[in-house]
């Protein structure tokens, strides 16, 4: 070591001293053991963990458990806080490694992952499985709302396994149905919701236990331990024996299982997945039926035909007509042609029926709650960003007598092991290509024959068994068989009574067959196997079911199903088929594994059954996992990781490395003296090759680790003797760290003006990249400037900030943005009445404008709709003229036409005529048609000359009138009259009629004095103010 100069180069002498040490706990990971070739050393490292309680192992990232049958102290809330977050490899084997670290590959990848649990029943899938969910359920972020989904996800795990599982003669917690789980993950990594896909649940059992087995825990519970009230509501009594569906196992007891107990958390469980009253009692409904069914005995006639002596039971059966249901279960109907036939049924044939129409309710009502579980999982937060799925299936079962269910299931194990050997190879080869080392090919037994043998189209045994269940005539079990041997005859994996050799014929039967599975030979019994497979509910049994009361009974037995003539999928095409679409799930999913191994067969705490254990290391491929794995290399780590750890065992690298971390690992490597054949690098990773290797560097790290701890404690002995000088060093390194930051800075402002000032001198040229950065400030800071000074009216045309250059466009785009957004508001204010006025001033303005000196000045003057009001008008006058609709009145000075008097009179513009009048009397009345048109001056004064056509003698000559309010009473004018074109607005003198053929005339002038007086040369003298625009 560098740092003591002992010597690390020792290595086989480390070794020995090392491994003894580690050889007390056995070795953490196979894929360090260097005598990987031998089973004996496998089995020999597995003994040696599993009887010091240490149950698991790594293969690499596979996770190896053997099944301690008793409950260990490591899956407590300490354990896993230990685990989270912290990498692989550094901590003790364990099923929260696995979780963790898949759950943060998930996080880190954004992929989805599974974890594929599998090994024979009994080994511990579930348990593992329920493990992998409490670690996410504490481990992962949550909130109240993800705290529900959850609290869900843990509970449907007592509600399924309720109805799913049952105490076989392997497991007294069997899962008779195959669970495969995602746990989906939003991008925070927050677990917000779930999906349960189940697979073939094992309806057989319902109706039919093999000696030492039991139905499905969830009937014992509710008998156990159902309250009286709910007991008596669906007609059930206390006793288990009383039920002919419980007793055929003759073990309703059984020590591990406590049914009174489980039957409160079922029930609490049942609550927490939101299920209400309702569906409880429904649900509890169904189990009783099903019992009460079981129930169900028949008697033969003299025919043979069945009877029923008593409807008792049938009167709980799911609200039911008891006669309806009486006739169903004795009686078949047959559609002859377009009548129907009753046809009653032997006493077997009444049995049978009965039995399917037990197992199809119990099979529907399971596929019902699954459902049910999966709404009440459902993401209602967010995004579902990955998943973890979780694959815990029945696992490969053999018992004394086996039939069509282990059939399916040790298919279905068979499918998975497939699925294994195709993914760990395929995944160590794309490995070794990702990271550029070449693969060396291992040799491993390939399950895929077995599996063509059961699946294969047309030829597979599930085919053969189709074709026989559909085929018309008189199939049964043993033409199945014959059929079976004229097709799989020679096949290696496949043997019966009739094509076994003598010593082998000893073991069988002649209705049996024999598979030898990837994980052993499995004799099944054809019995059964063409019934199980049709599955067959008789069409009126259905129709009856349609009538019932049950809400989840009419969900179950949906009217639409009778409808289609196409005959259903069989049950083990069904499977097969359900199979293949968990394969391609899983395929898109990166996989993890947790291999699960049964210690002992008879539930043993402790006991480690060297012959079984061997025997499943055999089939479930672990030995040649292993030496794929150890396909040349037993270790590889990403260079970071490597590096991080083994740092201190080189100068170079010690404490850090600054350069790639691959150099850091090479410098290191060459430091440590490794073989050139010990080692490859990859692009990420370094492969070593032999686990020795990898020993000899460890125990290295651990002589300089404790060297380092040495001479920190020998450094702090000498503090005090430095302390002065360190501290003095200190502030110094401080200091010297402050000025490099300062200087920094500096520099960075010096640039930065720098850069500015050369943007300014350059501003008015085309785009630079000199120039860009201070157009972008000048554009930005002239926008900010102008959004705090932007005209606040219409009529406001000077407040516009000017634009520099660069933004002289676009201050005119937005100027008349602007303007068209006032205007837009200004007329969206504007009220009917000011509209009406408005619409008067343009007529005003269109006279007016450019014209009249004093027009200006009333623009902003608001005009009214009359200046006298109705009352003030005299009473004779109004009686008169009423008629005609007064439509504006206004005070005028009247000058006479002779002696230029001015009189006050009122000028009164109605529908038809415009009037002068005076007090009571009405001194003139002008009708529209004998008005010429108004005259007046351009100058500032207020008078208006209106023109009379004289064509009647009677006719008074012109008016000559001064008005305050002149514009607003010349436009009404214009426009009640429609006189707009004949307002004259004139210079200097006007004409008027005094009389027929006699003129007069007024002189308009601008003076220091507004005056109206008679002038010598006879006419009107009209001065008018001076207007200072003018
Ligand atoms: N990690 C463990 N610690 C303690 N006991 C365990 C553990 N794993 C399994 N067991 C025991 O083994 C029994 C069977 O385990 P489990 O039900 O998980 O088997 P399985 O592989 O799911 O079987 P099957 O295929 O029949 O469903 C459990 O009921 C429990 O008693
Ligand atoms: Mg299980």
């Amino acid at each position: 070591c560098w740092l003591c100069n002992k010597p690390v180069g020792n290595i086989s002498g480390i070794m020995k001293t090392s491994l003894i040490a580690r050889d007390r706990v056995g070795i953490q990971d196979f894929v360090l053991l260097d005598a990987h070739n031998s089973e004996t050393a496998f089995l020999d490292n597995l003994k040696k963990r599993f009887t010091e309680d240490l149950i698991y192992t790594y293969i690499g990232t596979l996770l190896i458990s053997v099944n301690p049958y008793k409950e260990l102290d490591i899956y407590t809330k300490k354990q896993m806080d230990l685990y989270m977050g912290v990498n692989f490899f550094e901590l003790p084997p364990h099923i929260y490694a696995l979780a963790d670290n898949v759950y943060h590959t998930m996080l880190s990848e954004a992929n989805n992952n599974f974890i594929l649990i599998s090994g024979e029943s009994g080994a511990g899938k579930t348990e593992a499985s329920k493990k992998i969910l409490q670690y996410y359920a504490v481990s992962c972020p949550s909130s109240t709302l993800l705290d529900t989904v959850r609290d869900r996800m843990l509970m449907s795990n007592p509600v399924l396994e309720a109805f799913g599982n049952a105490k076989t003669m392997k497991n007294d917690n069997s899962s008779r149905f195959g669970k495969y789980m995602d746990i989906q993950f939003d991008c925070q990594g927050d677990a917000v919701g779930g999906h349960i896909l189940s697979y073939l649940l094992e309806k057989s059992r319902v109706v039919h236990q093999n000696h030492g087995e039991r139905n499905f825990h969830i009937f014992y519970q509710l008998v156990e331990g159902g309250e009286e009230d709910l007991l008596r509501h669906l007609g059930l009594e206390k006793d288990t024996k009383r039920y002919s569906y419980l007793v055929q196992g003759e073990c309703s007891n059984v020590s591990s299982i406590n049914d009174k107990n489980d039957w409160k958390t079922v029930k609490n469980a049942l609550s927490v997945i939101d299920f209400d009253a309702n569906d409880i009692e429904h649900l509890f409904g169904i189990i009783a039926s099903v019992l009460h069914l079981g129930n169900v005995h028949f008697d033969g006639d003299t025919k043979g035909y069945a009877t029923l002596n008593t409807n008792a039971a049938l009167r709980w059966l799911l609200g039911i007509h008891v006669q309806v249901l009486h006739e169903a279960l004795t009686f078949r109907k047959i559609e002859a042609k377009s009548e129907e036939v009753l046809s009653p049924f032997t006493v077997d044939h009444a049995i049978y029926a009965r039995d399917a129409l037990a197992k199809a309710i119990y099979g529907r009502a399971f596929t019902w709650l699954v459902n049910r579980i999966n709404e009440s999982l459902e993401n209602k937060v967010s995004k579902i960003s990955t998943v973890i799925g979780l694959l815990d299936i029945y696992g490969f079962e053999v018992f004394s007598v086996n039939s069509f269910e282990q059939f399916c299931i040790n298919y279905c194990n068979e499918k998975l092991q497939q699925l294994f050997i195709q993914l760990t190879l395929k995944a160590e080869q794309e490995e070794y290509e990702a990271e550029g080392i070449g693969w060396e090919p291992v040799q491993f037994f390939n399950n895929k024959i077995i599996c063509d043998l059961v699946e294969e189209k047309h030829r597979g045994i599930i085919s053969v068994l189709d074709e026989e269940c559909m085929r018309p005539g008189d199939a049964t079990d043993l033409t199945f068989l014959d059929k079976l041997e004229e097709k799989m005859g020679n096949h290696p994996h496949f043997v019966t009574y009739k094509l076994a050799d003598k010593k082998t014929r000893k073991s069988l039967e002649r209705g049996d067959f024999r598979l030898l599975h990837y994980a052993g030979e499995v004799t099944y019994c054809v019995v059964g196997f063409i019934d199980k497979n049709n599955d067959l509910l008789y069409k009126n049994i259905k129709d009856v079911m349609r009538l019932s009361k049950n809400p989840i009974i009419q969900q179950c037995f949906p009217a639409t199903e009778g409808d289609s003539r196409r005959r259903p999928e069989t049950v083990a095409t069904q499977f097969k088929n359900s199979l293949l679409r968990l394969t391609e799930i899983l395929t898109a999913k990166e996989a993890w594994y947790v291999r699960c191994l049964k210690s002992n067969d008879n539930k043993q705490p402790g006991k480690f059954d060297e012959v079984l254990v061997r025997h499943q290391v055999k089939y479930l491929g672990l030995m040649e996992h292993l030496r794929v794995r150890r396909a040349g290399f037993a270790y590889r780590r990403r260079y970071e990781v490597f590096l991080k750890r083994y740092k201190a065992l080189c100068p170079a690298t010690w404490p850090h490395w600054k350069g790639v971390p691959s150099d850091g690992v090479e410098k290191l490597v060459q430091h440590l003296g490794y073989q050139p054949d010990e080692y490859k690098m990859g692009k990420t990773k370094i492969f070593i090759r032999y686990a020795r290797t990898l020993f000899a560097t460890e125990d290295a790290f651990e002589i300089c680790k404790h060297e380092l701890g040495k001479q920190k404690r020998t450094q702090k002995r000498h503090f005090n003797f430095f302390s002065y000088i360190i501290t003095t060093k200190i502030e110094t390194c401080w200091r010297g760290v402050q000025a490099r930051k300062e200087r920094d800075r500096r520099a960075w402002a010096v640039k930065i003006i720098k850069q500015f000032i050369k943007g300014y001198i350059t501003r008015r040229e085309a785009k630079t990249t000199d120039n860009s950065e201070y157009l972008a400030f000048v554009r930005q800071s002239y926008l900010n400037r102008l959004k705090d000074n932007l005209p606040k009216t219409v009529l406001d045309k000077t407040t516009w900030l000017t634009p520099p250059p660069v933004m002289t466009e676009t201050s005119e785009i937005l100027r008349q943005l602007h303007t068209r957004m006032m205007v837009r508001k200004y007329v969206r204010g504007i009220t009917p009445q000011k509209k009406a006025q408005l619409q008067q001033k343009v007529v005003t303005s269109g006279i007016f404008k450019g014209k009249k000196d004093s027009y200006p000045s009333s623009i902003a003057v608001p005009f009214v709709d009359t200046r006298i009001n109705e009352q003030d008008i005299n009473m004779r006058v109004l009686q008169t003229i009423r008629h005609e609709r007064i439509k504006y009145s206004v005070p005028v000075v009247k000058y006479d036409r002779n002696g230029f008097k001015p009189r006050p009179r009122q000028l009164i513009l109605t529908q038809a005529a415009v009037y002068l009048v005076e007090e009571a009397k009405i001194k003139q009345r002008v009708d529209y048609v004998s008005l010429k048109g108004a005259s007046l001056s351009n100058l500032g004064d207020s008078v208006m000359i209106l023109h009379v056509a004289l064509n009647d003698p009677k006719q008074k000559g012109d008016m000559i009138l001064q008005c305050d309010h002149l514009f607003e009473a010349l436009t009404k004018l214009a426009m009640i009259a429609n006189k707009q074109n004949n307002i004259k607005v004139v210079q200097g003198s006007i004409k008027f009629e005094i009389q027929a053929g006699k003129e007069g005339g007024v002189d308009f002038s601008v003076g220091q004095e507004p005056m109206i007086y008679k002038g010598k040369n006879g006419h009107l003298m009209v001065v008018a103010p001076r207007i200072k625009s003018r």
